[in-house]
């Protein structure tokens, strides 16, 4: 059952973060739904503009619409990860999404606050809220690249003001992390101080932690053993989803783990069996260990077990 992205974020404020995941094809859907029903966990489908492009987007949402009607059980919201504006407005348009993100954070902040604004508008008008972001985040996505060196953190007092000017429904927040496999140079650091200044000055405001995946080193030495070569890679610390639940981060963002556990799966089984040929085989295993680590993840986010709960704060 799709619901809206503010229903999932008043059932878990202060309590635990629901995940939300990146998707691009059937398989990774399969791997979300089944982790998220072994959990009991509700969860936000993120399409980014990328997934969007990979096969065609009216096959995503197909897939997704069927992988609700494949699982009746879950519940989830439809979030596009990262919008320009004119993407916000074909997904707000759809009829689809109950949620969209406008990602303006490389402007200036007034400009930011404009882009935001205007997007906020256009999706109230159709019960769509809106994520917006403030600050910049370091590492890729997608087509976005910071530097090192021009990531910034959050401004709590900007926050408050951006969020008022914008009304959007909940804010991004830069507090360290950043996207991709290579987060952190030497010690792991999540700016907890910035989410607390920005609960303090905005209580009951739900915030998203970007760039949250945890890149297992176990994951990435398997790879590399495999023959990839993803060195020096560095993630988020899990034990500091819940934390950081606690201050109000309601949406916890993970793609690249995702990511790492595709490869690692298809290079260990085209490299333990060279003569094959089916791609069957490892989408299967694949499927199976996603979902694995979605209930995992849900577990260490406090999404797990919350399911029946939701359903019933629902009168569903
Ligand atoms: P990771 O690269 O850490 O998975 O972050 C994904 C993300 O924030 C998508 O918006």
């Amino acid at each position: 059952m799709i619901v809206t992205t503010a229903q999932l974020f008043k059932h878990a404020y202060g309590k635990y973060a629901v995940g939300a995941y990146n998707i691009n094809n059937a398989e990774q859907a399969m791997g979300l739904f089944r982790g998220a029903i072994e959990s009991q966990a509700p969860f936000i489908i993120q399409i980014s503009k990328g997934a969007r492009a990979y096969t065609d987007k009216r096959m995503l949402e197909a897939i997704i619409r069927s992988a609700g009607d494949i699982f009746p059980e879950a519940i989830f919201a439809v979030h596009l990860d990262h919008g320009d504006e004119q993407t916000c407005y074909e997904c707000i348009d759809s009829g689809f999404f109950s949620s969209v993100m406008i990602d303006a954070s490389h402007d200036p902040f007034d400009k930011n606050v404009e882009i935001s604004k205007r997007v906020v508008d256009r999706a109230h008008a159709k019960g769509i809220s809106v994520e917006a972001e403030l600050g910049m985040l370091g590492g890729v996505e997608e087509d976005i690249k910071v530097e090192d060196g021009h990531a910034t953190l959050t401004n709590p007092a900007e926050a408050q003001e951006f969020v008022k000017r914008t009304g959007c429904d909940s804010l991004a927040c830069a507090i360290g992390t950043s996207h991709g496999a290579f987060k952190f140079k030497g010690k792991q650091s999540l700016h907890f101080d910035v989410l607390e200044k920005i609960k303090h000055l905005m209580p009951g405001y739900p915030l998203v932690m970007h760039g949250s995946s945890s890149v297992p080193q176990d994951e990435v030495a398997r790879i590399n053993a495999a023959g990839g070569t993803i060195a020096g890679s560095m993630g988020v610390d899990v034990n500091e989803y819940l934390p950081a639940a606690k201050l109000g981060v309601t949406k916890i963002n993970i793609d690249t783990d995702g990511r790492l556990v595709w490869t690692r799966v298809h290079r260990e089984f085209f490299r333990d069996k060279p003569s094959e040929f089916d791609f069957r085989p490892p989408g299967k295993i694949f499927i199976a260990e996603y979902a694995k680590f979605i209930a995992s993840r849900n577990k260490l986010l406090g999404s797990a077990g919350q399911l029946a709960d939701l359903r019933a704060s629902l009168g569903k």
